[in-house]
């Protein structure tokens, strides 16, 4: 560890190079929801893989095979970057996920300024990708060029695994881990950076996510479009039925109706209680920064609960149903409605597709309606919790400790990053997450940023972390 001041020195004299890196990465529209965005997406794979063998390391490209579109259309998926850097038997070894890929950005969405170029206003550097999760990948490899760069030996031998469909579910990439598991055999730890901190000021280490299950209700009520004028009063219509079965799946006050869900619920423990109290959260900041109008619940312990131990359920959109400015009097002839499920211990995607279906298939035999109705659910993720009383973590804290000089939060995400738990299981090493960027940063949303502080801070708790696992 004596060399850990002369790490930090060099991490803050090249800041602006690393943020160059991150700019060159933004600029890069690895949108993996996109299927016109694929090659860009690909594109994004080539620049990790370069990126990691010009510090040296070893790389290769795990072919995913193929994404089958739902117009039948089949596409490439991009390949994952596997990097190996360092090989010493008689040293640990840690494994960094991480993606590369974005969700999708548009100017006219409401950003004030370009997504994809990276922009800095007051110590704050705009772009889609920026926070999530580019940003922490960046930081990863800047830590590793500024050891080489001092020639410092690694205290431990790392690697990577990055991808570029994590926002599409990381499709072909539990399968890719699975044909590859002869290479990451000796994993000792591993870790990722992919979550936020819980609020502005104070750094946590995760050790729990949400899984989640996503839902497709396809109702048809007709050939085409019909005129309203012509047809209403005459036909069932097919967004009707769908509103009367989606106004039926959770209360205004978050309660899931779905029949059964509550029971799978993991029980609540006095000990897990009291780890709530301890925790720094303040609701009135939470508000403000969500920006809406009301929360669920005033009290820290219930709103972290719902956030973190609780299944949720949401409403996401309508496929087919008008939704351009102004009035069109159409009666849409085929509607898709789309909601998830945020699913905890002991939760599984076959369970609750199992409840789901049955509740969906029961609505919709009191609604009596002479249209066609389909349920179909989309990929998956498993929920994760992790013990963090290990040494990873013991290792996580004191980087934060040594960087921050406080001790970090423990804490839960409402999020999902679903190859975690496989990770977990497939490399039988514990797993950590260790944020870098804020709250506030809001990833998925326009504007997304992560402060220079965070990134630059950040690279030295990913730098001193390491040292600290191979004590
Ligand atoms: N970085 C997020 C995961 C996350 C979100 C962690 C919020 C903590 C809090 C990740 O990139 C993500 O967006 N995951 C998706 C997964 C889905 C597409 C399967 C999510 O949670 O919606
Ligand atoms: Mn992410
Ligand atoms: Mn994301």
């Amino acid at each position: 560890m004596e060399n850990i001041d002369a790490v930090f020195k060099s991490i803050d004299e090249h800041q602006d190079e690393f943020i160059d890196l991150l700019r060159e990465s933004v600029a890069i529209r690895s949108v993996s929801a996109d299927p016109a965005r694929r090659g860009d997406c690909i594109r994004m794979s080539e620049w990790a893989r370069d990126q990691l063998r010009t510090l040296g390391a070893e790389t290769s490209f795990w072919d995913l095979g193929k994404q089958q579109l739902q117009s039948g259309e089949e596409l490439p998926l991009p390949p994952a970057v596997f990097g190996v850097y360092g090989r010493d038997k008689s040293k640990k070894t840690l494994l960094i996920y991480g993606h590369l890929d974005v969700q999708p950005a548009e100017k006219e969405d409401g950003w004030n300024t370009d997504p994809f170029e990276l922009t800095e206003i007051d110590g704050k550097l705009f772009g889609r990708g920026s926070t999530d999760d580019k940003g922490p990948v960046i930081a990863w490899i800047a830590v590793l060029k500024v050891l080489k760069n001092l020639g410092i030996e690694l205290p431990i031998n790392i690697k990577f695994v990055l991808e570029c469909m994590e926002e599409s579910s990381s499709e072909g990439l539990e399968k890719g881990l699975e044909d590859n598991i002869d290479k990451i055999s000796d994993v000792t730890y591993s870790c990722i950076s992919d979550n936020y901190w819980l609020g502005r000021n104070k750094p946590c280490l995760t050790y729990g996510l949400r899984g989640i299950c996503y839902y497709f209700v396809e109702i048809s009520c007709a050939r085409q479009d019909l005129h309203s004028g012509i047809n209403g009063g005459s036909v069932p219509e097919a967004l009707n039925d769908l509103m009367w079965i989606m106004s039926q799946l959770v209360t205004v006050d978050g309660q899931i109706l779905i029949p059964g869900i509550a029971e799978l619920v993991a029980p609540l423990t006095k000990d897990e209680d009291d780890l709530y109290d301890k925790i720094d959260f303040c609701v009135d900041t939470f508000k403000q920064e969500t920006g809406s109008h009301g929360l669920i619940s005033d009290s820290k312990k219930n709103l972290l609960m719902n956030r973190w131990r609780y299944p949720s359920l949401s409403l996401h959109g309508v496929e087919g149903a008008f939704s351009q400015p102004g009035a069109k009097t159409v009666i849409p002839a085929k509607v898709i409605g789309k909601f998830s499920l945020r699913i905890i211990p002991h939760m599984t995607p076959e369970a609750t597709d199992k409840l789901v279906t049955s509740y969906l298939d029961s609505l919709w035999a009191k609604r009596k309606s002479p249209n066609t109705f389909k349920i179909t659910s989309g990929h998956g993720g498993m929920p994760w919790v992790a013990d963090f009383r290990d040494a990873n973590f013991s290792a996580g804290s004191r980087a934060i400790e040594r960087v921050y000089g406080m001790t970090p939060d423990f804490t839960r995400e409402g999020g999902s990053i679903p190859v975690t738990l496989t990770i977990q299981d497939l490399t039988k090493s514990p797993v950590m997450l260790l944020p870098i960027g804020a709250s506030d940063d809001m990833a998925h949303s326009q504007n997304e940023k992560i402060n220079r502080e965070n990134f630059v801070k950040g690279m030295k708790v990913l730098a001193a972390y390491l040292f600290e696992l191979a004590v």
